[in-house]
């Protein structure tokens, strides 16, 4: 894979293509965004339902499966896609991850242009080339590296982003900003601070924040494109975060958000990280309105998790080695590094 080639474009939907010629394109986009995507491009003075190439698929997690990339290579058959078709994703991470493998697929790659439209999508599944797909419940089974050459960022769609969606990219961005610096976690709890409800924060520091935040996964990347080490780092807050997701089925971000106060807590009790610290990023979970604690994901899921299945799945994490686990630990903001840890310490902790 080329290092991160991929041209990141802030501005608005209507103006892609301008960047690409419509009619190389084939959009997929879901059900829902749609009807949303087509009030965009009629700006550009486009019959965009009449004059482009569209593919619906379901909303969500839904799309991720053999089923629907089936029904997308079977649409793109109907428009005679060929070497030289343009695969446009227009949706979230969900969507981008099921056309990026598309793209990796269809006559063995074809060049793939993504517009995210949630918050996770811009700062987190847009950048780095990973797609997949699911199998049944297991997640990411199938999947490729495949980068977008263009990503284009319209901040205008995070304004019918529900609120839940849009706390979920605000736990990964709390995460980049944390292993970032001094100075990109401050910019984040000046955004809490404001008590400015996320549904109207402003067009230009939502683009400041999906910068910031693209910038910290892009450098991670470019360090190691195949995932195979440094990018672990990446990891912060969610071997946790993982096990609480899957037990709760709370969303992705909210388990997150807690997996990075635990893993806060932990590294406090292995005496690397100051307490001053894991309280402040505490305080900046919660003045967004994320949960930081087993006792706060409980009380939103509903009902008790238990630090034995906690550490039962954290013994079937792909992270193990043996009787340890890769850990990101957080020594103090803008420093995080890999860590091995005894699956029996991590008991021990939960316990306590
Ligand atoms: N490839 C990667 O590197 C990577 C990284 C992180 C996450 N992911 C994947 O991303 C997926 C989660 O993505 P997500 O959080 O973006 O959610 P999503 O794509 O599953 O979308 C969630 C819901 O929001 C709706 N939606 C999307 N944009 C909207 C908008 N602008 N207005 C109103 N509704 C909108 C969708 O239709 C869907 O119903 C997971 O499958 C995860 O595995 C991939």
């Amino acid at each position: 894979m080329q290092r991160n080639p991929s041209m990141i474009r802030f501005g608005k939907t209507s103006e892609l293509f301008s960047l690409i010629p419509p009619k190389k394109a084939i959009i997929v986009t879901s059900e829902t965004l749609y009807r949303q995507a087509l009030e965009m491009f009629s700006y550009s003075g486009l019959n965009a339902k009449e004059e482009l190439r569209w593919i619906r698929v379901p909303d969500g997690e839904a799309c991720k499966s053999f089923s629907v990339l089936e029904t997308v290579c079977r649409n793109m058959i109907d428009f005679d896609a060929n070497p030289d078709t343009v695969l446009v994703a227009i949706g979230g991470g969900s969507l981008s991850d099921l056309v990026g493998l598309t793209a990796h697929l269809w006559m063995r790659g074809i060049e793939l242009v993504l517009v995210p439209t949630t918050l996770l999508a811009m700062i987190d599944a847009s950048i780095g080339g990973k797609n997949a797909i699911d199998i049944g419940t297991t997640k990411n089974l199938i999947g490729s590296f495949h980068l977008p050459r263009l990503i284009l960022c319209d901040v205008s769609w995070l304004e019918t982003l529900p609120l839940k969606n849009l706390l979920s990219g605000m736990a990964e961005a709390i995460k980049h900003a944390a292993i970032d610096s001094e100075e990109h976690f401050r910019f984040l709890e000046g955004i809490a601070n404001s008590e400015k409800p996320l549904t109207e924060i402003q067009a230009e520091v939502w683009e400041e924040l999906v910068q910031r935040s693209q910038q910290v996964k892009i450098r991670y990347v470019d360090a190691d494109p195949y995932d195979n080490y440094l990018r672990h780092a990446l990891n912060y807050g969610h071997t946790f975060g993982h096990a609480i997701e899957l037990i709760t089925e709370i969303p992705h971000g909210f388990a997150v958000a807690t997996g990075i106060g635990m893993a806060n807590a932990l590294a406090v009790s292995r005496g690397v990280l100051d307490p001053d610290i894991a309280a402040r990023i505490d305080l900046l979970l919660h003045n967004l309105g994320l949960p930081a604690n087993v006792e706060e994901a409980s009380a939103i899921a509903g009902c008790n998790i238990s630090p034995s299945t906690i550490c039962d799945l954290i013994r079937a994490d792909k992270k193990r080695r043996g009787e340890s686990i890769d850990f990101a630990l957080l020594h103090k903001i803008g420093d995080v590094r890999i860590e091995p840890i005894a699956i029996q310490y991590i008991a021990e902790f939960l316990e306590t």
